[in-house]
């Protein structure tokens, strides 16, 4: 039995193995460089042209630049009208933003439990959370991975409410052959640095409405009402923020959207490669995605089985442990995201800006709960789950998602060996 490098022993993958992301080349350099020596480094070509090749690589009628997803996020629910009180349904595992977005706006978030397989809002649990105060539902396209669209679209046509998909970290998913972003009201795209699209920064909001897009377009822009290609008059119209983006990270961002198909091909290779290879280990849960959907692969998570490894105490901290044996070994592994939603501190104090604002307007907090074992298969999840995300991305390829194989058999083949006191204390 070979010793784990997290005892010693010799790394599966040595660090200079696995290049990182986002790959830059030539055609990076040359659009960015034009874009430098460009008269106008504020909105110019670069924006208007990235906005057009996303929305027709997407498949969508609008696209507006913006400096981040979370600011995309805050134009879809402005842009759907969503105001002060407003209760918006959202999934109870996700990024922060994925529900501070809501509060941006006044309005109030509900959240919903997850499936535990696919870690996604959980359909079957959405119309007991309805009520007159509900206006929309964001549903996270977590991981790369789309929910069930069908069954939260018939929910909210039944109640008449907005479907807002935060697809920030899922470009080029779809489910039933739609891609992620293309089958609610409206939704926001990340280019951050960790993204399946990366401009360092960025992100996008797309729509087909023609109401959600002005709406958003005010937000965008100071409350102005020109549209990106418009003059502008200065004059704020509505409350705005700031969230235009630059020409340098639009050129970055339109570079490496033409290189988009080589990456969303090897992301599926790599993913595929583990999930064809990865089965059939004790004590782990490989991911689980339905047939109607084709998962981008934007982090591929693993969950650890702890009765099938006769686990019962400290398992947030057997499974800290074995990722650290994990990413000892050399694969980028890490806890995604250790807290549910509802159990951060903006919610549990019910207070985003100050006097307990929004939930204090008059009869807003009626009926919300965020009590935590409301939410039992996000707890269940946040507590066995590790990510795996840069590793696996272009231009490293099969080969290097092999030796990820191996190094995740390497630790389970050892996994009684793990002891969470040595590691985690020697780690800190
Ligand atoms: C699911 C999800 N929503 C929203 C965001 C926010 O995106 P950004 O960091 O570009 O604001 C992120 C990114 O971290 C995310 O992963």
């Amino acid at each position: 039995m070979q010793e784990l490098a997290i005892y010693g022993g010799t790394r599966v993958i040595q660090p200079e193995e696995v290049r990182s992301w986002p790959p830059v080349d030539k055609s990076d350099e040359e659009l960015v460089l034009d874009a430098l020596y460009a008269k106008n480094q504020t909105r110019g070509k670069h924006n208007l042209e990235l906005e057009k090749e996303f929305a027709a690589w997407n498949g969508n009628s609008h696209a507006l630049f913006t400096n981040s997803g979370t600011a995309a996020l805050h134009m879809c629910i402005a842009g759907c009208g969503i105001g002060a009180g407003d209760h918006v349904l959202v999934t109870a595992y996700s990024w922060s933003s994925s529900a501070t977005c809501i509060l941006h706006h006044d309005a109030l978030p509900i959240f919903i439990d997850i499936d535990f397989d696919t870690f996604l809002i959980d359909p079957d649990k959405i119309e007991a959370a309805i009520t007159p105060r509900t206006r929309a539902i964001i549903v996270v396209q977590l991981h790369g991975l789309c929910a069930d669209m069908d069954a939260v679209n018939a929910i909210a046509a039944k109640h008449n409410l907005y479907v807002i998909e935060d697809a920030c970290q899922a470009h080029g998913a779809t489910y039933k052959g739609r891609k992620a972003g293309t089958m609610g009201h409206c939704a926001a795209f990340s280019l951050n640095q960790n993204k399946c699209l990366s401009s360092g920064e960025g992100g996008i909001f797309v729509t087909d409405d023609e109401e959600i897009y002005r709406n958003a377009c005010k937000l965008w822009s100071f409350g102005e009402t020109a549209r990106p290609e418009q003059a502008r008059d200065y004059h704020a119209y509505a409350l705005g923020w700031m969230y235009r983006n630059n020409e340098l990270t639009a050129a970055f961002a339109r570079a490496q959207l033409k290189k988009y198909d080589y990456y969303f091909d090897t992301l599926r290779a790599n993913g595929d490669y583990l999930q064809d290879n990865l089965g059939g280990i004790k004590g782990l849960l490989q991911p689980y995605v339905p047939v109607d959907c084709v998962h981008n692969w934007y982090n591929y998570n693993l969950r650890i089985d702890f009765d099938a490894l006769g686990i019962s105490d400290n398992r947030p901290s057997f499974r800290d442990a074995v990722c650290a044996a994990i990413a000892a070994e050399g694969v980028a592994c890490s806890v995604w995201q250790r807290f549910i939603l509802p159990e951060m501190t903006v919610f549990q104090a019910k207070n985003a800006y100050g006097h307990g604002y929004p939930w204090s307007i008059p009869g807003a907090d009626e009926g919300i709960d965020y009590t935590l074992e409301n939410y039992p298969n996000a707890l269940r999840y946040s507590e066995c789950h590790m990510s795996m995300v840069q590793t696996l991305r272009a231009p490293n390829g099969l080969d290097i998602a092999a030796k990820v194989v191996a190094a995740i058999r390497k630790v389970f083949d050892n996994i009684g060996r793990v002891d969470p006191d040595r590691i985690l204390q020697e780690s800190k």
